[in-house]
């Protein structure tokens, strides 16, 4: 199913300044990511890579730049910013962020999660169609504008092309599923919701290599369709699948260095040591 945007939206993230139980983990970090464009995140552990994607979505466990020092932090989606919106504002302005460990809710089916937010982000009041058994008036409930056997029909096309098995949309989120699951649903989330910016902490670590170009094939698809993409990675071996429009390396909380695709390949060969100093 083609899924096309109308026009480029913009991301800008500038003086990002962030802190965690009194600790500052991120000094100042600025990014602009325009749709279509991909931005791999790339630093050593413990280096803020996971709290630059928290405090994105706005995670109400991080103070934001509460000092001012770093000039005026802002996070402007298409001119409107962001930054004192809570979470689920910042989703229905089009951010997603795909967890580097997502918690599993019991109850809370796939299918159900997916169907409350595509209703949410694309009617925007969050109400939730009511279930209908009847295939003739199941046609005629609506899911975020499309009638809900469409709506199935767009889940269940995108769970066959990451390879997921269709019984893992009846169960709850996350739970129980392999490492592997938890990333493909992850990424199923990312197409169906069709955000405007998509950012994916770590979702490489731990694929075998099948799992590896599934996932990669969605950011590809997603990248088609001008999605504007951050992946947060450690390795190099997602992005011989998905070649990076630009390379950033976060190093202690700060962005030491912005370069090509070159400049990862030049990481797996030698590490962080040269920023690390
Ligand atoms: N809840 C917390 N309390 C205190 N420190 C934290 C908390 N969460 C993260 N940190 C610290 O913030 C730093 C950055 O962590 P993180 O953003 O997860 O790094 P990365 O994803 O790059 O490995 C680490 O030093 C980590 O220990
Ligand atoms: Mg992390």
């Amino acid at each position: 199913m083609k899924q096309k945007s109308s026009k480029m939206s913009t991301l800008v993230i500038s003086h990002l300044v962030a802190s965690i139980e009194e600790k500052e983990i991120l000094h100042g970090v600025s990014l602009t990511v325009r749709g279509g464009e991909v931005h791999a995140i790339m630093g050593p552990n413990g280096s803020g890579k996971s709290t630059l994607a928290s405090v994105l979505l706005g995670h109400p466990a991080y103070a934001v730049n509460r000092n001012q020092k770093a000039g005026n932090t802002k996070i402007i989606l298409d001119g409107k910013n962001l930054f004192s919106l809570p979470t689920e504002k910042r989703a229905l302005a089009g951010l997603f962020l795909a967890f580097q460990s997502p918690i599993a809710i019991q109850g809370v089916t796939v299918m159900n999660l997916l169907r409350t937010s595509y209703q949410a982000r694309f009617h925007g009041d969050g109400s939730q169609a009511p279930s209908v058994q009847n295939p003739v008036l199941a046609r005629r409930t609506l899911v975020g504008g499309l009638p809900i056997a469409d709506f199935m029909a767009l889940v269940g096309d995108y769970a066959r092309r990451l390879n997921l098995d269709e019984s893992l949309l009846r169960r709850g989120i996350h739970d129980g599923f392999s490492g592997g699951e938890k990333k493909k649903i992850e990424m199923l989330q990312a197409l169906v919701l069709r955000p405007k910016f998509a950012v994916f902490d770590e979702i490489d670590t731990g694929l075998d290599v099948d799992a590896l170009k599934a996932v990669s094939m969605g950011i590809s698809l997603l990248r088609k369709s001008g999605v504007g993409i951050i992946i947060i990675t450690h390795y190099q071996r997602i992005l011989k699948y998905v070649k990076p429009d630009y390379v950033h390396i976060l190093v202690s909380g700060n962005v030491v260095k912005t370069g090509s695709a070159a400049l990862a390949k030049k990481i797996e060969d030698s590490g962080y040591k040269e920023f690390t100093g």
